[in-house]
C-alpha cells in the first residue's frame, strides 16, 4: 500500500468537513437519506478491523498497467446511465474511470468516512469536471445514501477497514434499487494485513442476508471480486450472528 498518512484531524480537515457538510444539505435536500439503524444495534466481526491508513490501495499506474479498474467494470456490466456506488471512493481511482464509464445520464455516489480524503476528492472531481459524480460522507455503520439510487455498490480494498460491516451492509440495502448488486474486491489474505479471506466475507454477508452470485479470481488468485445478491429486507440486527471459526480466521 502507497501513501500512508496519518489521520489525525487537522485544521484543514475541519474546513473540509464543513464544506462536504454543505455539499451533503444540498444533496439531502434533493432526496434525504433515510434513519439508519443505529450502530450499537448491530454485533461487532469476531476478527481484526484493519485501521484506515490511507486514501489508495496502491499508485494508480500501478492499476493501470494491470487495467485493474477496466476489468472491473467489464465483469460488473458497467454501462451509461447506470447508478454506481463507490463505497471507500478514497483518492477515487474508481470514481473518476466510473464516471466517465457511466456518462451524462449515469451517477456516480462517491462516498467516504474521513474529510480530509473527501474534500481531496471533491477538489479532483471539481478540476476533472465530473458532474455526474455526487460525494456523500456515510458512517462507518452507514453509507447514507439516498433512497432507491443504487444499481451497483462498488466496496474496493476498503472492507476489512469497516468498523461495523454488518450495520453498513444493512443500511446500504434501503439504496439498492430491483436488481441491484454488491461487488467487494479486497485481498485474499487476513483482515489485519488489509484483506478479506473470501470465505468470511461470503459468511459475512450471508449473515446480513446476501447471496454471493459471482466469485472472480484477479491478479492470479491474489485479489477477487466477489458479487452479491442482497436480501429483500434487511434482518433484524439481533439476529445477525456474525462467523466463527475457519472463516473468521
Ligand atoms: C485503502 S483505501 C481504498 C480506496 C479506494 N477504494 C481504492 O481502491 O483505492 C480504503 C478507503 O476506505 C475508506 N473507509 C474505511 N472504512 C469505511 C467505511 N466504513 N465506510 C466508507 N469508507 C470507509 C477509507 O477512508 C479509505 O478511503
Amino acid at each position: 500500500m502507497v501513501g500512508r498518512r496519518m489521520v489525525g484531524r487537522t485544521a484543514h480537515a475541519w474546513l473540509a468537513g464543513a464544506l462536504l457538510c454543505l455539499c451533503a444539505a444540498s444533496a439531502a435536500a434533493q432526496q434525504a437519506a433515510p434513519p439508519s439503524i443505529p450502530a450499537d444495534r448491530f454485533p461487532k466481526p469476531l476478527r481484526p478491523i484493519a485501521g484506515i491508513v490511507s486514501d489508495q490501495w496502491s499508485s494508480e499506474d500501478t492499476r493501470e498497467r494491470v487495467g485493474e479498474a477496466a476489468r472491473v467494470m467489464q465483469l460488473l456490466g458497467i454501462r451509461p446511465g447506470l447508478a454506481v456506488a463507490d463505497i471507500g471512493a478514497g483518492s477515487g481511482y474508481y470514481t473518476v474511470r466510473l464516471s466517465q464509464r457511466v456518462g451524462p445520464a449515469g451517477r456516480v455516489f462517491a462516498e467516504d468516512i474521513m474529510p480530509d480524503y473527501l474534500a481531496g476528492l471533491q477538489r479532483r472531481v471539481a478540476a476533472e469536471g465530473l458532474n455526474n459524480v455526487t460525494l456523500t460522507r456515510g458512517e462507518a455503520h452507514d453509507p447514507r445514501l439516498p433512497p432507491a439510487s443504487v444499481d451497483v455498490a462498488l466496496l474496493v480494498h476498503m472492507y476489512h477497514e469497516i468498523d461495523q460491516p454488518f450495520g453498513l451492509l444493512a443500511n446500504l440495502l434501503p439504496a439498492l434499487r430491483p436488481g441491484a448488486r454488491v461487488a467487494i474486491l479486497d485481498a485474499d489474505r487476513v483482515t489485519s494485513q488489509h484483506g478479506t479471506p473470501p470465505a468470511l466475507l461470503e459468511c459475512e454477508l450471508r449473515a446480513v442476508g446476501f447471496r454471493q452470485v459471482a466469485f472472480h479470481p484477479l491478479e492470479g488468485g491474489a485479489t477477487y471480486l466477489a458479487v452479491f445478491a442482497p436480501p429483500s429486507q434487511a434482518p433484524a440486527p439481533a439476529s445477525i450472528v456474525p462467523c466463527r471459526g475457519e472463516a473468521a480466521r
